[in-house]
């Protein structure tokens, strides 16, 4: 088979137990070639989502791979409370070690913008698992290197269903939504993964058994990831794995039915901040709408099993 070279990203992130699920599979898949974590502050403050960001990495030993430390609040509102979803230290208090290497000294923006500029325009993808505050910035900062993204797969809002934070309103786009709105309006390659999507790739108890017995250090820690998660809400028979399905979209788009819709956001008061509104003002995006769960669920075992 011939080898392709891996395609460079960087994954923009709040961990956050799906964030640090995604990021495991990221760091399973050769397709991918990390260039840089960003963080942003989401599920749980821009402090311990850095940290977790490192922490991940140091358990899988790739402290090759810079984190930068991103927005702490969102561009223009106060920041939401942290949801307590995702459990002690935001990811569940599962046995992770401390980080090896410190976050870098430049931002998240800064080095976002010097990245992109030295990059071949195009060649560079960032997969955004949170509040979009930081792509936000590097838009209205620095549209020369913004331009220069190849795409943005961003897991975020609701389509036809109603939302998880609001009626209409899904956490990541909720939580900063005049960032989202930025982002989405920027006319930039954008692939929204909502949660008409995500919510259809769940875990089930005996998914995360299989995935434990498989033996393998990183499939092993998702099992304890998805078993906190459990935790967190011991009625549920599975658990949808949001994040994860940025990178299943960019491992394997034949499995998403996709269309193609004029979006906007609405940045109205708390109830319906960050819904998704369709029509031909909005602006033209990619939107994942439907998946084939089991088949997404087999490509995150295999792949977390071939590493
Ligand atoms: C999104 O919100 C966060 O809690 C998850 O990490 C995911 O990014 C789902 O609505
Ligand atoms: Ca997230």
């Amino acid at each position: 088979m011939p080898h392709i070279k891996p395609r460079q990203i960087v994954i923009d992130t709040d961990p956050g137990i799906d964030d640090a699920i995604g990021i495991l599979l990221a760091l399973a898949s050769s397709e991918f070639s990390i260039a840089g974590i960003t963080t942003v502050a989401g599920n749980i403050g821009i402090d311990t989502t850095t940290r977790n960001a490192g922490r991940l990495l140091a358990f899988a030993g790739r402290n090759d791979i810079p984190v930068f430390k991103g927005a702490a609040a969102p561009l223009s509102r106060p920041g939401p409370e942290p949801l307590n979803l995702h459990g002690k230290e935001g990811i569940g208090g599962v046995d992770l070690p401390a980080p090896a290497r410190q976050p870098e000294g430049r931002s998240a923006v800064e080095w976002l913008t010097e990245f992109l500029l030295n990059e071949p325009a195009g060649t560079i993808d960032i997969f955004a698992l949170g509040p979009l505050t930081n792509i936000a910035r590097l838009i209205l900062d620095n549209p020369e290197a913004a331009k220069r993204i190849g795409r943005i797969i961003t897991m975020g809002g609701v389509i036809y269903e109603a939302g998880n934070v609001g009626p209409r309103s899904e956490f990541n786009l909720w939580a900063d939504p005049e960032a989202a709105d930025v982002v989405v309006s920027s006319g930039l390659p954008l692939v929204l993964v909502p949660l008409d999507v995500t919510r259809r790739v769940r875990a089930t108890r005996e998914f995360t058994a299989a995935l434990s017995a498989s033996g393998k250090p990183l499939a092993s820690m998702v099992a304890d990831l998805i078993g906190s998660y459990f935790e967190t809400s011991t009625h549920q028979e599975s658990r949808p794995l949001h994040d994860p399905c940025v990178m299943l979209f960019a491992l394997a788009p034949e499995l998403f039915r996709m269309e193609d819709l004029r979006l906007s956001v609405s940045t109205g008061p708390t109830g319906e901040a960050g819904a998704l509104i369709i029509g031909e003002t909005g602006a033209p995006v990619q939107v994942a709408t439907g998946v084939d769960g089991p088949a997404a669920l087999d490509l995150l075992a295999r792949t977390l099993a071939s590493s």
